[in-house]
């Protein structure tokens, strides 16, 4: 017998510390002031390029961030470091991925009303991890007390929302009737924070999904309609850090072993890919785009959303049918749609219908299609 796959419950972890954008602008300048002086005689040599500040009024008006949270502030904000710092810990130890993955897991269980050892597997969806194996998955399965099976998905932004349709995947073909899938994205470490143009983009955080059979989920949850995947290959958000590196005799310090993109190509390209990606499919199901509820949207930038909601919807969408989460958390990678979803979704009625949609690096881009229930 095949399964009815639905949306049980999520879970969130937020960091405690926060940077506002004054915090970082402050910091970043500092660090320019620096490197222009230390490097003054060159450059007015012309043999080196000044650096330019940042500022607080383009980060927030070209992306729609005020603030982001992270695991590790104070170094991030020192102008000699300008990374996070933490403890390198044993094998012995929680990592740290597992440690926030399990947080919000623990939380989604518990509104789930779950026991963990119900469930029969852990995908660990996230854009970057912490290392290649054991797998964080199994990590988390462990710490969770689940008896079953995990595995490591990478997807970058769209891990998640990859991650719940597999997870729908084993539950329709009658292969488990309960995933958690855990996204803990810590994108402060592969950010360059000496980066002008991207510097300000990333924040760290943790979700979870609980995806399950409707025969076993609580009353109230959320039935999968349909779900979506699109992948495109492009080089206009890369990160070339990996094991390879090692081979390399620049090291993996080099600034393309980090986040980099083509922001602005990413937006002309992205947005109307996602858009007409969200009306067909809408279309599959027999949904009238225009009715949808609320869209969670990926959190990257509120321009993109805009955009995108605005064609889905055909009209310009207000805060309460187009979320945003990004003005606080920053761009979360994978986790940002969930975020939204999980702080904007209690108060939709019985019958409402909405969409989680995720896009970035590959080109990929993700949909699931959800109706309330209960
Ligand atoms: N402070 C001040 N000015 C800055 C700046 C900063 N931190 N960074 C760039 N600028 C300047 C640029 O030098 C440029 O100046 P110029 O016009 O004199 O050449 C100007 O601002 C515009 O830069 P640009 O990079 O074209 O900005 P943008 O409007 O495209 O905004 C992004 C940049 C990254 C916010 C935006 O392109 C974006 O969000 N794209 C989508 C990204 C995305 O979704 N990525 C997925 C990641 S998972």
């Amino acid at each position: 017998m095949t399964g009815r796959p639905v949306i049980s419950a999520t879970g969130l972890f937020t960091p405690d510390q926060s940077i506002s954008n004054e915090e970082l602008v402050a910091s970043f300048n500092a660090y320019v002031e620096r490197h222009n002086s230390e490097h003054a005689e060159a450059i007015a040599a012309g043999e080196v390029e000044p650096l330019q500040p940042s500022s607080v009024e383009f980060i927030e008006k070209a992306s729609g961030i005020k603030s982001r949270h992270v695991l590790s502030k104070e170094p991030i904000l020192d102008p000699e470091v300008m990374k996070p710092r933490w403890k390198e810990r044993t094998n012995d130890e929680l990592s740290h991925m597992a440690e926030i993955g399990v947080a919000a897991a623990e939380e989604a269980l518990e509104r789930a009303g779950r026991n963990a050892k119900d469930v029969d597997a852990v995908l660990c969806a996230a854009s970057n991890m912490e290392r290649p194996y054991p797998a964080m998955a199994i990590e988390i399965q462990q710490a969770l007390g689940i008896d079953g099976f995990g595995f490591d998905m990478n997807v970058a932004c769209s891990s998640a929302t990859f991650g719940i349709q597999t997870a729908a995947d084993y539950i329709r073909a009658g292969n488990a009737c309960s995933v958690l899938v855990v996204s803990p994205e810590i994108t402060s470490g592969h950010l360059n924070w000496r980066d002008r143009d991207s510097h300000f983009i990333f924040g760290d955080v943790a979700t979870a999904v609980l995806v399950e059979d409707a025969a076993i989920a609580p009353d109230a949850h959320w039935e999968v309609l349909g779900t979506k995947l699109k992948t495109v290959f492009s080089n206009n958000i890369r990160n070339n850090f990996g094991f390879l590196n090692r081979a390399s005799p620049e090291g993996q310090e080099g600034s393309d072993k980090l986040f980099v993109q083509e922001g602005r190509k990413v937006f002309k390209e992205v947005v109307p890919m996602v858009a007409d990606m969200i009306i067909e499919e809408a279309d599959r199901l027999g949904i009238d785009p225009q009715t949808l509820r609320r869209l969670w949207l990926h959190q990257a930038n509120a321009g993109m959303n805009r955009l995108i909601a605005q064609r889905v919807l055909g009209h310009e969408a207000d805060a309460d049918e187009s979320p945003t989460v990004l003005d606080t958390y920053g761009n979360t990678s994978s986790a940002g749609s969930i975020i939204a979803f999980h702080l904007h979704s209690d108060d939709l009625a019985e019958g409402d219908t909405g969409l989680i949609c995720s896009f970035g690096a590959g080109y990929s881009a993700g949909m699931v299609f959800v109706r309330k229930v209960g």
